[in-house]
């Protein structure tokens, strides 16, 4: 998981960490504290029964667009007449028995709606939804509930009704307030409803809002993505999440790039000068691309990044679940085209695929998601997490160390600045042989 929320290949390399030079300055190497001296020389990944079931989140993919944006790689569909919203919801529930077994009684803590473009759909189809799922498992009391929301799709009198249906976070897909900028990419709003989404989504009692935005768009210069970051401000959303355009294969901009996008330098340059606003603002950096107001953080995307675990329900959708009874961790993932998926759910001909990620595999995912993070992790979770003993990874921990890409302090491992900018170079370490 890369972006966002939608839990899809969990193993790509972080997006947003691009480096403006491949020359890292070294420092001294040094041990860490569990490490007796000889740390580097371990033979094989050692394991203790420490693998317990961390907090279990709920992703729920719903995947229709009015229209399919030109850099989108998400499993989204143009949607074509009318949207079967009434049988895609059955077909979420009898998904959902199906995966029951794998988290019996275990409490969900968030549940996320992305897509695609959930807030396509009506708020009965939500309610019946998020009723049926209480119906089977339990949720957590105030547990956040997320849906995506595009501003084109924004219509008096729904937000409420998401409201009474249990939601109470919206996360807005407003990418520019440059009316410009947001008919290159292909939206279907402008920035007048972009705002006037925002404001009645207040209006109906919604105090947690994102705003998505993306930056070094075609055409795009360093002022105009800081002020797209004011029009956002003045909105006051708890939440900000700031993704640098990326060229994605199988895109209309990856097969025909538009010819004035801002060059690695230009983007580097407005990620730092957006950060600073962003910190000046009162968004404080938590992960790559998530800036948030105190005690605003995401919770779901928080549990992705901090190795948590998820079920994924609907087409597409990746779940990963830590077994306690024998210390496993697997991967399972539905069928991506809605057709096939609402013909199949429920049994197992709507399975993707199931995959169990071995103990060898551990670090390198666990550290794909946790050093996005800006707290890093403690080792006392990455055992708990993975199941595998800190000193498993102390010869990685000891290289990056030297490299200036990590520290460690109160029993924490942070990246560094240097280490934030290789995020990948840094993951790769963990890769296994
Ligand atoms: C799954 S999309 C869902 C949001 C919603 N469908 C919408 O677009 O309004 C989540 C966010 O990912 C970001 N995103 C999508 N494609 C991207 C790309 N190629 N590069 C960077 N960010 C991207 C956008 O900011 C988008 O709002
Ligand atoms: S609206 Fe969102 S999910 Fe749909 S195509 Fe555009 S970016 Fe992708």
């Amino acid at each position: 998981m890369t972006r966002c929320s939608s839990p899809t290949a969990t193993t790509a390399a972080p997006r947003n960490s691009r480096p403006r030079s491949r020359t890292a300055s070294a420092t001294a190497a040094r041990h860490w504290p569990h490490c007796a001296g000889s740390c580097s020389t371990w033979p094989d990944p050692p394991r203790m029964p420490t693998l317990t079931p961390p907090p279990l989140s709920l992703y729920v993919h719903l995947p229709w667009c009015v229209r399919k944006c030109p850099y989108c790689d998400f499993n989204s569909h143009q949607g074509r007449g009318p949207l079967p919203f009434e049988a895609y919801v059955d077909a979420l529930l009898a998904d959902l028995d199906h995966d029951l077994p794998l988290v019996w009684g275990r409490t969900v803590q968030t549940v996320f709606f992305g897509g695609g473009t959930p807030s396509l759909f009506p708020a009965a189809a939500i309610d019946r939804f998020l009723q049926g799922a209480s119906a089977r498992l339990r949720i957590a009391p105030g547990a956040e509930i997320t849906l995506e929301t595009n501003p084109g799709t924004a219509e008096h009198g729904r937000f409420e009704l998401y409201r009474q249906a249990g939601v109470n976070r919206l996360s807005f897909g407003i990418q520019s307030f440059d009316d410009g900028c947001l008919a290159r990419l292909g939206r279907i709003h402008d920035s007048r409803e972009a705002e006037s989404a925002v404001k009645l989504a207040q209006d109906a009692g919604f105090d947690n809002l994102n705003i998505d935005l993306m930056y070094a768009l075609p055409g795009q210069d360093l002022a105009m993505a800081a002020h797209d970051l004011q029009r956002a401000f003045a909105l006051s959303p708890a939440h900000v999440s700031h993704y640098q355009l990326t060229l994605e294969p199988n895109t209309v901009f990856a097969a025909r790039p538009p010819d004035d996008l801002p060059d690695e330098d230009g983007g580097w340059d407005m990620q730092e000068h957006c950060q600073g606003l962003l910190a000046a603002a009162g968004y404080a950096q938590y992960e790559v691309s998530a800036y948030a107001r105190e005690g605003r953080q995401c919770a779901h995307n928080l549990n992705y990044w901090r190795y948590g675990d998820y079920l994924g329900i609907g087409a597409g959708a990746h779940g990963k679940i830590t077994l306690g009874h024998d210390e496993s961790i697997h991967r399972r993932w539905k069928h991506k085209h809605p057709a096939r998926y609402l013909a199949d759910a429920g049994t197992d001909a709507a399975i993707g695929g199931d995959d169990t990620v071995g103990p060898e595999r551990r670090p390198f995912e666990y550290m794909l998601n946790a050093l996005r993070l800006v707290e890093g992790f403690s080792l006392a979770s990455f055992s708990a997490r993975t199941g595998l003993e800190a000193r498993a990874i102390t010869p990685q921990l000891e290289l990056a160390t030297a490299r200036g890409w990590l520290e460690e302090a109160d029993g924490r491992v942070r990246p560094t600045e240097l280490g934030r900018r290789f995020t990948n170079d840094v993951v790769a370490l963990f890769l296994p042989d």
